[in-house]
């Protein structure tokens, strides 16, 4: 596609990977998202984590009423239900979630990996076993924070590490398992996505395709850049472009866009995570165009997550369009507020609407 396009209309894309939060900053928040995206599978990391179904159909009616609240009709957006994984989920639990009609996969944070992963799992074979055999029974897909947490590995070195010592034997010893890889960062990781055989498949970031760890130490300690899985070298970064752009269908679209107030990640400790709702498809755009694939981007963002999902794509549009998008330097929220990803600079594609 040549690099004098001006505008492009996909079908309307999903977010495969999103944290909506909960109270006033969910009310913040899910306009930013809604006004974007079709669906969005929600994470499920909250004090207290959701972990039954019932815990996942309460958080779904207040997703739905904040997102009536703010404008937007449930025909509009979908929020698609997870639940959080720990050492005793029950072979009921999946049953049943599968069943439900809107959980649609499971999230596995290892202990300690991420924010509120306190309750993650311990020993994913040895205490999950008969859990993953029924989520494979099931069709239920595993959603995984893939980062071990042994303390002797560099923190850099966390996913390719995850790769030899988790995902290999999972996917061994359930081979049929729908396994989503979060949040891919390394080259490492990408190489497993692409050839292991399998119903894998992997979501990426915008800010992992355009950034890399050197945004977090530009002219001195850059908070709002801090995220887990952390920003990676040069060469990951350009791995996961060329993943993205590919065309292969195993990478899809997952914002991990995961607000903070302002003044926990301006903080002596602050907290990871980048806010990027507000501006997705804009990153997203953004990154394509930067390798001159734009004609890519409607695979990557709109067919490819709800074909792994098993459901149908979207029947609406969205249209980007080449404008000056100046990122505001930060947005209320729940009091506070919210510091965008990349907050006072300019990108060169707009979203301009959405259609039905
Ligand atoms: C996420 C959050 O804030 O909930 N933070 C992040 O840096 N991505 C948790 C997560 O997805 O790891
Ligand atoms: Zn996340």
């Amino acid at each position: 596609m040549s690099s004098t396009i001006t505008s492009l209309t996909i079908i309307r894309p999903d977010d495969w990977h999103l944290h909506l939060r909960d109270g006033a900053v969910l009310a913040s928040v899910v306009g930013d998202t809604a006004r974007q995206f079709g669906r969005a599978i929600i994470m499920p990391n909250l004090k207290p984590p959701v972990t039954t179904v019932a815990l996942a159909a309460a958080y779904r009616d207040r997703i739905l009423a904040a997102q009536e609240k703010a404008g937007i009709p449930q025909r509009d957006f979908t929020p698609l239900m997870t639940l959080y994984l720990t050492d005793n989920t029950s072979v009921q639990d999946i049953e049943q979630a599968a069943k439900s009609g809107f959980v649609h996969g499971v999230k596995l944070y290892p202990a300690g990996a991420t924010t509120n992963s306190d309750a993650g799992v311990t020993d994913l074979l040895g205490r999950c076993s008969l859990v993953l055999e029924a989520m494979q029974k099931a069709g239920l897909p595993l959603l995984v924070h893939g980062e071990v947490t042994d303390p002797d590995i560099d923190l850099f070195d966390r996913e390719a590490v995850f790769v030899d010592r988790v995902m290999i034997p999972l996917r061994r010893a359930f081979p049929e398992l729908k396994v989503v890889f979060e949040h891919l960062t390394t080259s490492e990781g990408v190489q497993y996505v692409r050839y292991a055989e399998g119903p894998v498949a992997a979501t990426l970031t915008a800010h992992h395709l355009l950034y890399n760890r050197n945004a977090l130490f530009a002219g001195g300690l850059q908070p709002h850049w801090y995220c887990l899985p952390v920003l990676k070298r040069e060469k990951h970064r350009q791995a996961l472009l060329d993943a993205a752009t590919s065309g292969n269908n195993r990478f899809f679209l997952g914002t991990d866009s995961a607000p903070h107030p302002r003044g926990l990640k301006e903080a002596a400790c602050g907290c990871a995570g980048c806010y990027t709702a507000l501006h997705a498809m804009e990153l997203y755009a953004t990154a394509f165009a930067s390798v001159d694939r734009l004609d890519r981007l409607e695979g990557f963002a709109s067919r490819h997550g709800p074909a792994f999902y098993g459901l149908p794509e979207n029947t609406g549009t969205l249209t980007l369009e080449r404008a000056d998008f100046k990122i505001p330097a930060e947005l209320p929220m729940a009091g506070s507020t919210v510091v965008p990803l990349a907050a006072g600079q300019s990108l060169q594609w707009k979203v301009a609407s959405t259609g039905a």
